[in-house]
């Protein structure tokens, strides 16, 4: 069995990640520092599967516990990279925060890559890197634009490192650009679990619904698409797990192409916000307090994936819909509430 290490384990997708590699035989430990996320996926997890998972409550900005990490695991085959911060908007507020948070950290895995010699490594991109493409679909080959904010140029500036570093190193590298994360795990264990408000658009939706968030604002309609609201490929957040899966098996199989592979993960279906709220709407029965404002700044228009080539090359194959996207985050938000309102009822028992 392969050890893989998945950072950002307690996180929304590396938690359903984690799920996925054990059910594909590869055995795990995840380093988050919890810092934006809480135990209570990985207890999904642990559940789900029955297996106990090691978390180190580590920052990986700090090299010498990061290093720790290495030196007490030194049979890791492979790493897959998602601790990071994530939010946009508070990207363009505090862009020091962002460029310190994700690229130290990504810095002190590599230089523990060079030292353990590492064989494999997945980072956790985003369509974000393509910026405001000029045409749509974006391939792989699409040249990337100007990031739109400092988020996004966390998420370039560590593909080009990763390019750099990879000229000299013998790891095989693989950058996974995901576009629409959403939905949940349909055992009703993981889900998204914002640490605060959220800001994208499927946790809104939800909460919007159960009654956490008292209405949701369109952000634009006076886009250039078929309904005037941007318009976006929404993936389904296990179906973004299990190719990270894949991209594993791919580099364990030596069937890569080069050493630093990348593949688009989208659906390839572009839907637009309004198209979203309806299909949670038709999905959930019920009817969304929502009103149209004007434009977030730093969203783009349209943006969705060309995923031909990780379909041809990694053998993926997205099997969730849109309606099981919405589907699965409204069950998922739902008990969210019961565990919730049980707590402030005081009927929860600890067993
Ligand atoms: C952004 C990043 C993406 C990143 C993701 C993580 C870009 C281009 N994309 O996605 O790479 O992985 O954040 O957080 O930087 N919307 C509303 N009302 C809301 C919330 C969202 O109308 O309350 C709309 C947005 O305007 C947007 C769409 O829904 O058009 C999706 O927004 P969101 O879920 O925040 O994701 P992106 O901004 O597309």
């Amino acid at each position: 069995m392969k050890k893989i290490l998945v950072t950002g384990g307690c996180g929304y997708i590396g938690s359903h990640t984690l799920l996925d590699l054990i059910d594909n035989g590869y055995e795990v430990i995840s380093v988050d520092n919890n810092s934006r996320s809480s135990t209570r996926l990985l207890e999904g997890v642990e559940k789900i599967t029955g297996k106990k998972i090691k978390n180190y409550k580590v920052d990986l900005c700090d090299f010498d516990d990061t290093h720790a990490i290495f030196a007490e695991n030194d049979d890791i085959a492979g790493i897959i990279h998602f601790a990071a911060y994530k939010a946009v908007g508070e990207s363009v507020e505090k862009p020091l925060l962002y460029y310190h948070n994700n690229l130290i950290s990504l810095i002190n895995l590599l230089k523990c890559v060079d030292e353990y010699q590492i064989p494999y490594f997945v980072f956790s991109s985003s369509c974000t890197v393509y910026g405001s493409p000029a045409n749509i679909p974006v391939t792989e080959e699409t040249p990337k634009q100007p990031a739109e904010s400092p988020y996004g140029y966390t998420k370039q500036v560590g593909e080009d490192m990763i390019t750099e570093f990879a000229k000299t190193s013998k790891t095989q590298f693989v950058l996974l650009r995901y576009f629409n994360p959403a939905g949940a795990h349909p055992s009703g264990l993981l889900g998204e679990y914002p640490f605060d408000r959220p800001q994208n658009l499927t946790p809104v939706i939800t909460q919007t619904a159960i009654g956490k968030i008292p209405q949701l604002t369109v952000f634009g309609s006076d886009y250039n698409t078929r309904d005037g609201s941007c318009l976006r490929d929404f993936v389904h957040v296990c179906d973004l797990a299990h190719a990270h899966t894949l991209a594993l098996n791919q580099l364990v199989a030596k069937k890569n192409k080069t050493n630093v592979e990348v593949f688009n993960l989208g659906t390839g279906e572009g839907i637009t916000v309004l198209e979203a709220i309806k299909a949670f709407e038709r999905v959930a029965g019920v009817s969304l307090n929502y009103t149209i404002g004007p434009r977030r700044p730093g969203d783009i228009m349209a943006i969705y994936a060309n995923n031909d080539k990780a379909i041809r090359e990694l053998d993926w194959k997205p099997r969730y819909s849109l309606d099981d996207i919405m589907a699965t985050a409204w069950q998922w938000e739902q008990n969210l509430y019961s565990d919730e309102k049980m707590f402030s009822s005081g009927n929860f028992k600890l067993n």
